[in-house]
């Protein structure tokens, strides 16, 4: 049986994905409420196929607890958030889980990490609490990680296709491990140590905060002097070796955004593109307030609530928030006293924010400039609604006249 610890955008879809393909799985979590909805058949979050997995798995015999299990295989999906002052990982919430898992573990369990972890972690904060805990590690317990790289909006999709790793102390257990993986996962799995495998997550993660920056920067630079960056970047990317990507209104959810830090935080004076990078991704929403101001003023408008912003989640067509560009960008109006602006997101179901509406038609009613800063979708199937307002397009979705770009 696999304890899977930790019900969340990586955890519950990985206990789903292990149960479908046959294992015995039991999905545990603290959050009792998230647990009495799981074995309702309620889901936390909207995901593509995730409704039909959850059944399918349901079908073959997963429970969900707030128990830890006595078991031979456990899988830890805790957050692994950063310290804001100090920029390095908090391990509390893996460690608590580790504990509670080695209250009830059986000798000789595997114990995977699947959070991202910054580099060194297991060695400074798991390795040791597991000893001071009595237990010997490579006997009692063994130790792996096996970092996660789906995105979500695609979840169900890469956990088959994309490749993983998975660190282990012991090379026979990694390999034992990847054969569970294989269940589902139809490409490559390699087997590496575990310094590798926390360290190529990071490196995943801060590789794209760094290529996003690199398209931010031209779109402050090509602003400033009234050139077209995407027409900039499609050029540029005809070249055989240039591949820019797309600029944007910041960079939000639980990876990028915070991955590139633990670097930070642990190599201060040896990361000054990453740190850099850091920057210019988050400097990204106070670029948008700009524009807003500058269009305000064009258009004599002196009204906040005659602002909308639409999209609050970090990305397209999912309605997770976390460290959303949006929510940065009502953090710096909040700091500028610009109390009011109207903000809707059609996938984001529940008040996370104040003005924030609930229906489309009404929210556009209401203002006079449009911000978008998520390209859902469901924007872009209704283009039609929005010609009347004047548009700030962040996502460069819009084709028609006089939208305001970046
Ligand atoms: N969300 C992503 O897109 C993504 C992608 C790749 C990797 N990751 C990594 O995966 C890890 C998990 O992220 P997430 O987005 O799934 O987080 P999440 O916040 O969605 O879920 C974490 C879950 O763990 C539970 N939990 C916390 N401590 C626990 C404990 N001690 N015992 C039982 N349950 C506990 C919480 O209640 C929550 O339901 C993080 O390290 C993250 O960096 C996330």
């Amino acid at each position: 049986m696999i304890n899977i610890i930790g019900l969340g955008y990586i955890g519950l879809p990985t206990a789903l994905m292990f149960a479908k393909s046959g294992e015995v799985v039991v999905g545990t979590d603290y959050n009792t409420d998230l647990v009495n909805s799981l074995e309702k058949g309620i889901l936390p979050f909207e995901e593509e196929g995730l409704e039909e997995l959850h059944q399918k798995a349901l079908n073959n015999g997963i429970t969900f607890s707030t128990e830890y299990q006595k078991t031979h295989t456990y899988i830890l999906a805790v957050p692994t958030p950063y310290i804001k002052e100090s920029k390095k990982l908090d391990p509390k919430y893996v460690i608590s889980a580790l504990n509670s898992v080695l209250d009830v573990c059986d000798k000789g369990a595997s114990v995977i990490i699947e959070s991202t972890v910054s580099p060194g972690t297991v060695d400074k904060y798991v390795r040791p609490e597991i000893e001071r805990r009595g237990y010997v590690i490579g006997e009692d317990i063994h130790l792996l990680h096996a970092p996660e790289r789906i995105i979500p909006g695609n979840m169900i999709y890469e956990l088959e296709h994309n490749s993983r790793t998975i660190g282990a102390d012991n090379i026979e257990i990694g390999e034992k491990i990847k054969g569970l993986y294989l269940n589902f996962c139809k490409a490559d799995i390699v087997v590496t140590d575990i310094r590798s495998a926390e360290m190529s997550k990071v490196v995943e993660n801060t590789f794209r905060d760094i290529n996003i920056a690199f398209a931010n920067e031209l779109a402050k630079i090509c602003q400033m002097d009234n050139m077209d960056v995407y027409e900039i970047i499609r050029i540029a990317n005809m070249h055989p070796r240039v591949n820019i990507m797309q600029p944007g209104p910041g960079v939000g959810g639980h990876c990028i955004s915070v991955d590139p830090w633990f670097l930070v935080g642990d190599y201060p004076d040896l990361t000054n593109l990453i740190l850099t990078a850091r920057k210019i991704n988050d400097s990204m929403p106070k670029h948008v307030l700009g524009r807003i101001r500058d269009i305000m003023r064009e258009h004599n408008i002196k009204d906040i609530s005659k602002v909308g912003l639409y999209g609050l989640a970090y990305k397209e067509d999912v309605d997770d928030t976390r460290e959303s560009p949006t929510l940065q960008l009502l953090e710096r109006m909040d700091e500028h006293l610009a109390f009011g602006v109207k903000v809707f997101d059609p996938h984001v179901k529940n008040s996370v924010v104040d003005y924030q509406s609930a229906n489309f038609e009404e929210f556009l009613n209401e203002i006079e400039i449009l911000v978008i800063m998520v390209g859902h979708n469901h924007i872009k199937e209704n283009l039609n609604l929005i010609k009347s307002k004047h548009v700030l397009d962040t996502k460069n979705i819009c084709t028609f006249e006089g939208v305001y770009k970046l």
